[in-house]
C-alpha cells in the first residue's frame, strides 16, 4: 500500500460534500490502491453537521480511510494537502449584484489561496467547485504565488458530462460512444458546448451540428441551463452529479485521460485559442503524468469563435471586477 494522500474538502457539510466524501473514501477518485486522509474544512456553523458526516464515514468502515479531521481554520485545513476540493462558497443572495457576489467569494477564496500557499504539499492539486468557479479559482491562484498556477483548476466537468448525455440521446448511441466534446469558457450560462470536433457513434459530430435549429435552440441551451432545470425539478441544486464530476475531474487529472479522447476543465490560459493569458477558462484538455495540457490545433469555426469569445469576454469582465476589488 502507498502512503495516504491528504484530501481537503471545503464545504464538507453541504449537499455536494455529502455526495462527494463517500466516493473519495471508497477509492473512486484516486483508485482502489490509494489510502486517503480526509480533512473536512467548514465554517464554525458547519462543523457539527460535518461531524455527523464523519460519523457516517466511520460507519462505512472504508478500508482506504487513514483518518478524518474536521477543522474550521483554513491554515490547518490545507496543511500538507495533496488534493484540495474547494466546494464551499457564498451563494448569490436576494438583491446581490455580481460585484457583491465576487466580493463575498473573495472573502473565502483569497484566504484559502493564502493558506494553500503557506502549507499545502508541493504536489497540491486544487479543484474549485464553488461558484463562480472560474473566478474563484483565479482568486485562489493569485493568492498562492509559490504554487504553480496550473495546479488551480475550475470544474466544468459537470457541463461536459451533461453534454455527453444530451448528444448520446440525440444520436441514439451509448454515452461511451461520444468522444472529443468540449466545453469552452466560463461555468455559467455563457459556456459553449462544442460538437464540431466530436465523434458520435464513430461518425463526425458535424452531422449533428448541421442541424442548426437543434444545436442553437435545443442542445446548447439545454446544457447551459441544466443547473436551473435541476433546481426547478428537485427544489435543490445539482449535488450528486456535481460530486460525480469532481470525482471524474480529479481522477483523470491524477490518473490520466483515456487514449484518443479528451475532456473539459477550467485551466489557466496560456493564450491558446485567443483566450487571454491568465484567465481560468474551460478548454479541451488531456492529462498525462498528472498535468493537464490544452489540446492544440483544433480548427475553430466562425460559429464557435463567436460563442467562445462571448464566454471568455465574461471571464475577462469578472477578472477586471476582482482586480478592482484588490482580490487578484
Ligand atoms: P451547500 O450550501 O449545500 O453547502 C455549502 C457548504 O459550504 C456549507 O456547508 C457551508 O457551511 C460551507 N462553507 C461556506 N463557506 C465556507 C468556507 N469559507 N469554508 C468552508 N466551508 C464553507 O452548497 P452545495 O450545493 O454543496 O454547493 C456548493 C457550491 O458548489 C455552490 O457554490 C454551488 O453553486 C457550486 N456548484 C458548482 C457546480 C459546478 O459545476 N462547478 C455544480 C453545482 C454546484
Amino acid at each position: 500500500m502507498t502512503s495516504p494522500v491528504n484530501v481537503t474538502v471545503t464545504g464538507a457539510a453541504g449537499q455536494i460534500g455529502y455526495a462527494l466524501l463517500f466516493r473519495i473514501a471508497s477509492g473512486q477518485m484516486l483508485g482502489p490502491e490509494t489510502p486517503v486522509r480526509l480533512r473536512l474544512l467548514e465554517i464554525p456553523q458547519g462543523v457539527k453537521a460535518a461531524e455527523g458526516t464523519a460519523m457516517e464515514l466511520d460507519d462505512c468502515a472504508f478500508p482506504l480511510v487513514a483518518g478524518i479531521d474536521i477543522v474550521d481554520d483554513p491554515t490547518v485545513g490545507f496543511d500538507g494537502a495533496n488534493v484540495a476540493l474547494l466546494v464551499g462558497a457564498r451563494p448569490r443572495g436576494p438583491g446581490m449584484e455580481r460585484g457583491d457576489l465576487l466580493e463575498a467569494n473573495g472573502g473565502i477564496f483569497k484566504p484559502q489561496g493564502q493558506a494553500i500557499n503557506a502549507g499545502a504539499a508541493d504536489d497540491v492539486r486544487v479543484l474549485v467547485v464553488g461558484n463562480p468557479a472560474n473566478t474563484n479559482a483565479l482568486i485562489a491562484a493569485s493568492n498562492a504565488p509559490d504554487v504553480p498556477t496550473d495546479r488551480f483548476t475550475a470544474m466544468t466537468r459537470l457541463d461536459h458530462n451533461r453534454a455527453l448525455t444530451q448528444v448520446a440521446k440525440k444520436a441514439g448511441v451509448p454515452v461511451s460512444e461520444v468522444r472529443r466534446l468540449t466545453i469552452w469558457g466560463n461555468h455559467s450560462a455563457t459556456q459553449y458546448p462544442d460538437l464540431f470536433h466530436a465523434e458520435v457513434g464513430g461518425r463526425p459530430g458535424t452531422e449533428l451540428t448541421d442541424d442548426r435549429a437543434w444545436l442553437e435552440q435545443d442542445f446548447i441551451p439545454t446544457v447551459a441551463k441544466r443547473g436551473a432545470a435541476i433546481i426547478d425539478a428537485r427544489g435543490a441544486s445539482s449535488a450528486a452529479s456535481a460530486a460525480n464530476a469532481a470525482i471524474d475531474h480529479v481522477h483523470d487529472w491524477v490518473l490520466g485521460t483515456p487514449e484518443g479522447d479528451w475532456t473539459s476543465a477550467g485551466v489557466v490560459s496560456d493564450g491558446s485559442y485567443g483566450v487571454p493569458e491568465g484567465l481560468i477558462s474551460s478548454f479541451p484538455v488531456v492529462s498525462q503524468n498528472g498535468a493537464w495540457e490544452i489540446v492544440q490545433g483544433l480548427e475553430i469555426s466562425d460559429f464557435s469563435r463567436g460563442r467562445i469569445d462571448a464566454s471568455v469576454g465574461e471571464l475577462d469582465d469578472e477578472r477586471a471586477a476582482v482586480r478592482q476589488l484588490g482580490l487578484v
